[in-house]
């Protein structure tokens, strides 16, 4: 099929105009739905495929609607209300987001073990955050270190901006597609923390394409490693082991440490 420019604006409106996609970075509706109107027969069958695809990247983490005036307000109470409340309300707020949930059942192993070894963080970039900047509470960092957080949702970086006033870090979230408008901060530590599966339906090289361009001393990647029941799956857990390491060959990272976790395969690496 030919795909006129009208075509694509007639896309990404179509696109935009369902609640769930309305504020996803218009510029990935765009360029999924070029490559959907060069692969599909008609506009409408392009319109279900992109939809398709923002849903498999993005929608499916995110479950009812996001009710971030509300976790706003829940979270400017808890604050006023002391240190354990606020880390309570934070720890609330992660179940929303079906990825970032998986770690909340041990959020302070998490941190106390990956994060055991470094000297203390003054920055961070975390690209394809989802809600994982909520448990900055529990990531024991330098007070005023700064911390770059990146999505597709505009309306989730919305939340994060106000979330990070919050907090005694300096925060900025930006709504970006991480594969196309690389954010490069040069950073302590990184944080792609299960992206790269997620990405790799967008572009298959995405994990290589990522740890090529992330400028940090450190970085924490991760892989989920269970079934849809919840179980470990030993045949993912080894999947994703050797793929992430064939990723890393002739890279500037070296695996420093690889931990285990219920659901998560994580890899501290240096930049060597
Ligand atoms: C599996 S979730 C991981 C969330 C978070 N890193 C965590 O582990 O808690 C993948 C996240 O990537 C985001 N995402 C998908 N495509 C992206 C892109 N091209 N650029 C930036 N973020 C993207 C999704 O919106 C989603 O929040």
């Amino acid at each position: 099929m030919n795909s006129s420019k009208s075509d694509l604006e007639r896309l990404v409106l179509s696109v935009q105009k369902s609640g769930k996609y309305r504020h996803v970075y218009r510029e990935l509706i765009a360029r999924i739905g070029q490559a959907e109107l060069e692969k599909r027969s008609s506009l409408k069958a392009a319109i279900k495929a992109t939809k398709n695809k923002l849903h498999q990247v993005g929608g499916v983490y995110l479950g009812e609607k996001a009710q971030y005036t509300h976790w706003l307000a829940t979270l400017r109470q808890a604050k006023s209300e002391g240190e354990n409340t606020f880390r309570e309300a934070c720890r609330q707020i992660m179940e929303y987001h079906t990825s970032t949930r998986e770690r909340v059942p041990f959020l302070q192993s998490f941190y106390s073990s990956i994060l055991a070894e470094l000297p203390p963080v003054q920055s961070v970039a975390d690209i394809a955050c989802g809600f994982h900047p909520l448990a900055i509470p529990w990531m024991s960092l330098a007070r005023g270190a700064t911390y770059f957080a990146y999505d597709i949702f505009e309306d989730l970086t919305e939340f994060l901006n106000a979330f990070f006033s919050l907090t005694s870090i300096e925060g900025q979230a930006r709504t970006c597609d991480v594969l196309y408008s690389p954010p490069t901060p040069s950073v302590d530590l990184a944080y792609l923390l299960k992206a790269i599966p997620c990405l790799e339906q967008l572009e298959r090289t995405a994990g290589k394409t990522l740890l090529s361009q992330i400028a940090a001393r450190h970085l924490v990647v991760s892989f989920p490693i269970h079934s849809l029941g919840g179980r470990r799956d030993k045949g993912m857990l080894s999947y994703y082991e050797k793929h992430f390491k064939s990723l890393v060959a002739n890279t500037p990272w070296t695996i420093k440490r690889r931990f285990l976790f219920t659901n998560e395969l994580v890899f501290l690496l240096q930049r060597s």
